[in-house]
């Protein structure tokens, strides 16, 4: 039996949704400085694809945010793991997450960096579950929309496995 999550995007389909938007973020922000905030550990593969498709200056910071654990849905409580390195006051600040579901950590996340005063603030997600949004967050860059269906695989994990997959699947419910 086969319990290996079923491919929803695939290797290729995510490298030419890097370029894409790699290329749309060098021309929004030529000229500007860009610092780029990965949230780990979800948005690393993500981050690492996208990033060298970037043809301007940058610079890198990571946090770490509380997840679900080894739950399946959110608990609504977001806590910072590990803060940024470095100040983010009067600079050009891109979010880079992993997937979006009810919205309730990138909110909280936006919420406490933009108290930072940055010059400015946007986010890139590459997966965006729409439909399950419970708040509203203003997403400036997204990779794919995709149904309420629980994803693993291209860094992102199910209880820390699966991370290491090159495409995003779905969870078998016999998978383990
Ligand atoms: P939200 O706060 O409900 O928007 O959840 C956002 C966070 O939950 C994401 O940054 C992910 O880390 C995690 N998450 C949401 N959906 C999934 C999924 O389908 N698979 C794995 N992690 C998920
Ligand atoms: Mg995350």
């Amino acid at each position: 039996m086969n319990n290996a999550p079923r491919v929803l995007l695939h290797p290729g389909q995510l490298h030419q949704r890097a370029v894409e938007l790699g290329k749309q973020i060098t021309h929004d922000y030529t000229g500007k400085d860009l610092h780029l905030v990965c949230v780990l550990k979800g948005a690393v593969m993500f981050l690492a694809d996208l990033m060298r498709q970037m043809d301007i200056p940058l610079t890198l910071d990571f946090l770490a945010v509380s997840s679900y654990g080894a739950a399946t849905e959110t608990s609504g409580v977001v806590r910072i793991l590990k803060d940024l390195d470095t100040p983010i006051e009067g600079r050009n600040v891109l979010v880079v997450e992993d997937i979006i579901d009810t919205g309730l950590t990138l909110d909280y996340l936006m919420r406490t960096l933009d108290e930072r005063s940055p010059r400015n603030l946007r986010a890139c997600v590459l997966l965006d579950k729409k439909e399950h949004h419970e708040v509203e967050v203003p997403l400036d860059y997204i990779g794919f929309e995709i149904e309420n269906v629980f994803v693993v695989g291209y860094g992102i994990d199910f209880n820390e496995k699966y991370r290491y997959l090159p495409y995003v699947g779905v969870l078998n419910a016999n998978s383990n």
